[in-house]
């Protein structure tokens, strides 16, 4: 039986948080590279629960992680990196401490439901869940995107892994059913809700990643080196006119900034589609991004193009690829409206018995 806070700490919480995870539509590896993303809330999401202390200690407990009710410790102001759970504690009340934001000590559960390295952006939600539990519980002042900003702080300066804004961005301020279409270079953002006739459908695939080593790393320093020589401060600045140019960079940058290039004309493309309810190019521009991920990015494995291969051949499904950072992960796909449920069963059945691997729906919920 899992322990609830009252059975952990003696005490009921004070604060209760959530955070949800995401699934990234399109626009894969740009916000790195000052480009456009079209994220959406999943239903999946972490909870928080929160009490203050009057001391400076941090006790924490999570449901995923924690064995036989194991609660973790650390004093405010002596965190150190630790590689566990714990290090997304730290890393935000080290933030907030940076930032200028005072706390005492806190008692901390923490559970989700969002599945941590299936491309579904767990950590971000834990992130934000985090820090939406202590702005409220310690009244500190700031806003939903500020928020965000210090999320991708934790991962960047604390945790150590290299990513962009999208996710932190996703789990603050998106919603479900309705896409946010973010330019992470002006920090703009407009929400585009889907339209009717369409099912979004997010399977697992199983294989799990890690983005705090080394393929994600390898993938952003490239784009940097890519952006070095061509003479532009982000790859976001390039247009497609100028990918014959990047094309004789050598391999493989040329490749890595054409799927940047394209992936963000893909995302407004997509934008269009979505507005104008135009199903069929939707369908084609998640295709095109998958094999832009594919052959010019290299962040997919067999696992997730078995998936994708079987989105296509599924006449109800308009289009599929790759979601989040890759080496693993889930695919995002689009059916027709009612067909949604399903279409992801046989889907996942089907690739169950090909590659042997234990796939998850994660949308629809069932
Ligand atoms: C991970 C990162 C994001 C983004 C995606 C790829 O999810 O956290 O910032 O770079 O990979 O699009």
């Amino acid at each position: 039986m899992t322990p609830s806070f009252q059975e952990l700490f003696g005490a009921p919480p004070e604060v209760v948080s959530h955070a949800p995870g995401r699934v990234n539509l399109i626009g894969e590896h740009t916000d790195y590279n000052g480009g456009f993303v079209l994220p959406m809330a999943i239903p999946q999401q972490t909870h928080v629960e929160l009490r203050r202390r009057p001391d400076r200690r941090v006790r924490a407990f999570s449901v995923n992680t924690s064995k036989e009710g194991k609660v973790l410790e650390f004093e405010l102001g002596r965190e150190t990196v630790g590689r566990t759970w714990l290090d997304y504690v730290q890393g935000v009340t080290q933030v907030l401490r940076d930032a200028g934001h005072t706390l005492s000590g806190f008692e901390l559960r923490v559970s989700s439901e969002v599945p941590l390295g299936s491309g579904l952006s767990s950590s971000a939600s834990l992130d934000v869940g985090l820090l939406r539990a202590l702005r409220e519980a310690f009244s500190l002042p700031m806003d939903d995107v500020q928020l965000a900003l210090l999320g991708q702080k934790v991962e960047v300066d604390f945790v150590g892994a290299p990513v962009g804004v999208m996710d932190p961005m996703a789990a603050s301020i998106a919603s479900q059913g309705v896409a946010l279409f973010l330019d992470t270079r002006e920090m703009r953002f407009e929400r585009v809700p889907l339209p009717p006739g369409l099912d979004p459908i997010v399977i697992n695939s199983g294989v799990a990643h890690n983005h705090a080593a080394g393929d994600y790393r390898v993938r952003r320093a490239e784009c940097e080196k890519a952006a070095a020589l061509l003479g532009v401060s982000q790859l976001r600045e390039l247009s497609e006119a100028e990918l014959p140019r990047a094309e004789k960079l050598p391999e493989p940058l040329g490749r890595r900034v054409r799927h940047v290039v394209t992936e963000n004309a893909r995302v407004l493309a997509t934008v269009k589609a979505l507005r104008s309810a135009d199903l069929p190019t939707l369908g084609t521009l998640f295709y095109a991004s998958h094999e832009s991920q594919r052959l010019d990015y290299e962040v997919s494995v067999p696992e997730i193009d078995l998936l994708v291969g079987l989105a296509r051949e599924d006449a109800d499904v308009y289009g599929a690829r790759l979601t989040g950072g890759g080496f693993g992960g889930s695919v995002v796909m689009m059916a027709r409206a009612g067909t949604g449920a399903t279409v992801a069963s046989r889907i996942a059945q089907r690739y169950a018995q090909r590659s042997g691997q234990r796939p998850t729906v994660l949308v629809p919920q069932t």
